[in-house]
């Protein structure tokens, strides 16, 4: 395992030459529950969570943590019980978060389209904010909240036509993208959001990207969203909060280019500018709490001798981590008996059994060539790895774990094929 994946992901550790989870030997987990197999660590969680609260701690503030990276319900009560709010994007995500405890005065709803049904939800559970991306959301939450007698609480999604200078499928704050309203619209939308019946206006928000490599587009983002909140203020609204969104990246390629800006260097670049301002800050963040806290295990099914080329064949697969095929994700991958250090290396593709060519976990990757049956964990797979696992190719959903100390707990089990198979149904003409 490289310096750079031992700093970040220190709950993972070889001892005596074995990969751990806190205290916990992989090989232990991998047999009992089989593989492929999500672990996290609670501390890995924890650590993050308490790390990121603890830079704005001087400021009144609230971290939700963007619970589309790992929604399962035990990742979520571990952050709840440490204060955590949650960022939701769907009815789903809510109905979560509510069943956990999280209270709903801390947690914020985003996404570009919301529905009738998904709103009208949020409303019965009176959470802190809706964020607004489009005017006629806007409508369509004043006609609801009144029609039942009720006012929501709204900020307004600003796409500041920032380049976030990441993966085009993960930037979200240029004018190309679907996101957020207009950064010059925003001051004519708030006025005509303070006239409407059943809102009330208490925020700002924005969300550029994810995975963002350095701090320059943080902070013009955070400078024009703080400009924009000033106005806003000046022209008579009452704001509350400023939500910063998520963003912050980690390092997956050891050997890469990419060093994501220190969680520190940002804060300082935030709090520059929107100190003054007085208001709450909101904070998003998901990939930064929990890509660390996260590892898949595979087992090495096949090493195949292509023509030129050397295939590992292991046992997990694009449906249970599409981040290498859906945006060239780079994860580390190690060997979970620790190789020697003189052990020879070779490049080689990791690859799933998926009838595709796009289905692999590392491509030209130089590592210890590993011999069938051996165990493999995929680093930093914390982040939206599990959730967004498919059964392409009728294979199990991948099932997850949770190691704290020396315990762990499996918190998603593998469905049967039983329960895969069955959720289909013959209609009656063809019985
Ligand atoms: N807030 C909003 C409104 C978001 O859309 C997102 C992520 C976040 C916060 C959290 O961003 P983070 O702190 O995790 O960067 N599946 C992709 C990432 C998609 C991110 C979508 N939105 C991946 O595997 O890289």
């Amino acid at each position: 395992m490289s310096p750079d994946t031992r700093r970040f992901m220190k709950p993972f550790c070889y001892r005596g030459g074995v990969l751990h989870a806190e205290n916990v030997d992989l090989r232990d987990i991998a047999s009992e529950v089989g593989t492929p197999v999500y672990c996290y660590s609670t501390v890995g969680f924890e650590e993050q969570y308490l790390a990121f609260s603890r830079l704005f701690a001087a400021v009144p503030s609230l971290v939700c943590y963007a619970m589309k990276a790992n929604s399962n319900q035990a990742v979520l009560a571990t952050l709840a019980r440490l204060g955590a709010g949650m960022d939701v994007v769907s009815e789903g995500e809510l109905r979560r978060a509510r069943a956990v405890g999280v209270p709903p005065e801390k947690i914020v709803f985003s996404g570009v389209g919301k529905t009738q049904d998904e709103l009208a939800y949020a409303l019965d559970q009176d959470i802190l904010c809706f964020n607004v991306e489009s005017e006629p959301e806007l409508e369509q939450i004043s006609a609801l909240a009144s029609a039942g007698g009720r006012s929501a609480r709204i900020s307004i999604r600003v796409n500041p036509d920032i380049d976030a200078n990441t993966h085009a499928k993960i930037s979200t704050g240029t004018y190309a993208n679907k996101f957020g309203i207009p950064l010059e619209e925003a001051p004519r939308v708030y006025e005509k959001a303070a006239k409407l019946p059943g809102l009330t206006v208490t925020g700002v928000d924005m969300h550029i990207g994810s995975q963002i490599p350095d701090l320059a587009p943080f902070d013009a983002a955070a400078k024009r969203l703080a400009s924009l909140a000033c106005h806003l203020m000046k022209e008579g609204h009452r704001l509350e909060h400023l939500d910063l969104g998520g963003g912050l990246g980690v390092v997956y390629d050891p050997h890469g280019n990419l060093r994501p800006p220190e969680p520190t260097a940002y804060a300082e670049t935030i709090l520059r500018h929107t100190r003054e301002l007085g208001l709450k800050l909101v904070f998003e963040p998901g990939r930064l709490i929990a890509a660390g806290a996260g590892v898949l295990l595979t087992r090495v099914i096949h090493v195949k001798q292509g023509a030129g080329k050397t295939f590992v064949i292991v046992d997990a697969a694009m449906n249970d981590l599409i981040r290498p095929t859906l945006y060239e994700a780079h994860h580390e991958i190690v060997n979970v008996r620790e190789a020697p250090s003189d052990a020879a290396r070779e490049t080689v593709d990791v690859v799933g059994p998926v009838c595709e060519s796009g289905d692999y976990l590392a491509q030209k990757r130089e590592m210890t060539l590993p011999r069938p049956g051996d165990l493999l964990a995929v680093m930093s797979a914390g982040a939206y790895g599990a959730v967004q696992a498919s059964t392409y190719n009728s294979r199990l959903l991948v099932p997850e774990v949770l190691v704290k100390g020396s315990k762990y707990a499996v918190v998603r089990p593998r469905l049967s094929y039983d329960d895969l198979i069955g959720l289909d149904r013959l209609p009656g003409w063809l019985l």
